[in-house]
């Protein structure tokens, strides 16, 4: 059998295989509430045999935490009800579901025509370097964002989501936190070294611990931000263990290492052009499961996911196989082939891989 469809444990939590859903924004929550249409979206999935859905970010309690106005609450009576009905979708599929917290901070909103109510906020005001944007965040306003992070996930863990997530990557809010780039505090909150600016993200991961007792707790953090595709949080695996034992040892479970494509190698330099990939060296230097995350069962990557992007499925799994069965991570995400294909984890069990379908970016029109 492959080791796809063999369980993984992850503090208590036996989740059935190694396939996550990937975390993908879908703007189909108008007024910050998910509807039936998205219950049933999750609910497919989760007969589709996923082993962890982890939802589309979905945000905290803070004015212009969002930046489109499709994309869901994380608070509030009616957004709650909402995602409680996906939670009963997918666990009468026999699914488990992880809410992907979320606070957008200075990424600007996607429809420039549309203004936001109010001005966003993030730690300097920064887009990214040179391109102020926004409001700084004062001292009260980090508080009250961490202490909104941490209503946000106990919600979840009080409605009986399987495990949390928190959106550490991407260049949004608390990866805007970690980068010089965006962060140009000279308060606690910042400083000239990445140890100086890890102390919003471990106070979040701190606070949202404690808060949802022993729902498992994953963090997902990436090299490349969206203000920079070639940035590199750390680019050492020196620097790699300063960035994430911290958040291991503040209270994270797992950490979700996004990548382009999961194969490439985190340091060729080191291990060679199949060295180990980003879950793997954080899995190696700090000893805690990770999950893996890029291209899987596509021909390209998701950088071209938003426009006009036309991808052939990829049937080949063998490389992925192989590395989930050496230890270099434990657990997948895939993103775009979960799109284009509901099922995808039940005909890549039953071995049905040439009824699989490539990604189109018209998919992204309807919640299919
Ligand atoms: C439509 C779309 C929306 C996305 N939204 C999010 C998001 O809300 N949060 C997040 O962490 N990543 C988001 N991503 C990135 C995915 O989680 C994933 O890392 C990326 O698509 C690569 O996986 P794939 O190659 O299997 O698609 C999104 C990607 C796509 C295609």
């Amino acid at each position: 059998m492959s080791i796809l469809f063999t369980p993984f444990t992850l503090r208590g939590l036996t989740i059935p295989n190694r396939i996550a859903m990937a975390p993908m924004t879908r703007n189909f929550s108008p007024g910050g509430v998910p509807g039936a249409d998205v219950a049933e979206y999750y609910r497919r999935r989760a007969q589709g045999g996923v082993g962890l859905i982890i939802s589309e970010g979905t945000v905290v309690n803070r004015p212009e935490a969002r930046n489109d106005q499709g994309i869901p609450f994380f608070h509030g009576k009616d957004a709650l009800a909402g995602w409680h009905d996906v939670v009963d979708a997918v666990h009468g599929e026999g699914g488990l579901f992880a809410p992907q917290i979320w606070h957008t901070g200075l990424v600007r909103e996607q429809f420039p025509n549309k203004p936001r109510p109010s001005t966003p906020e993030g730690p300097s005001g920064l887009f990214r370097p040179g391109e102020p944007y926004g409001q700084a965040m004062s001292q009260k306003d980090v508080i009250d964002t961490i202490a909104a992070f941490v209503e946000s996930a106990r919600a979840a863990a009080e409605m009986g989501c399987d495990a949390v997530e928190l959106h550490g990557a991407h260049g949004y809010l608390i990866d805007q936190f970690f980068w010089s780039g965006t962060n140009q505090r000279s308060d606690e909150w910042g400083g000239p070294a990445l140890p100086d600016r890890m102390k919003f993200a471990a106070e979040i991961v701190g606070a949202v611990r404690e808060a949802i007792g022993d729902t498992p707790l994953i963090l997902r953090i990436s090299q490349w931000n969206q203000q920079d595709y070639t940035r590199r949080l750390a680019p050492t695996p020196t620097e790699l263990e300063a960035w994430t034992r911290p958040l291991i040892d503040a209270g994270a479970d797992m950490l979700h290492c996004s990548q382009r494509r999961f194969w490439e190698p985190e340091f060729p330099e080191i291990d060679g052009e199949n060295g180990l990939n980003f879950a793997g060296w954080v899995k190696k230097l700090t000893g805690v499961p990770t999950m893996s995350v890029g291209s899987v069962g596509l021909s390209d990557d998701f950088f071209g996911a938003f426009k006009d992007q036309k991808t052939e499925a990829n049937t080949d799994l063998t490389q992925l196989e192989r590395r989930i069965e050496a230890g270099e991570f434990d657990m997948i995400a895939v993103g775009r082939a979960l799109i284009a294909n509901p099922d995808w984890v039940g005909k890549v069990r039953e071995g049905r891989l040439a009824e699989l379908s490539g990604y189109r970016s018209e998919m992204l029109q309807e919640l299919a």
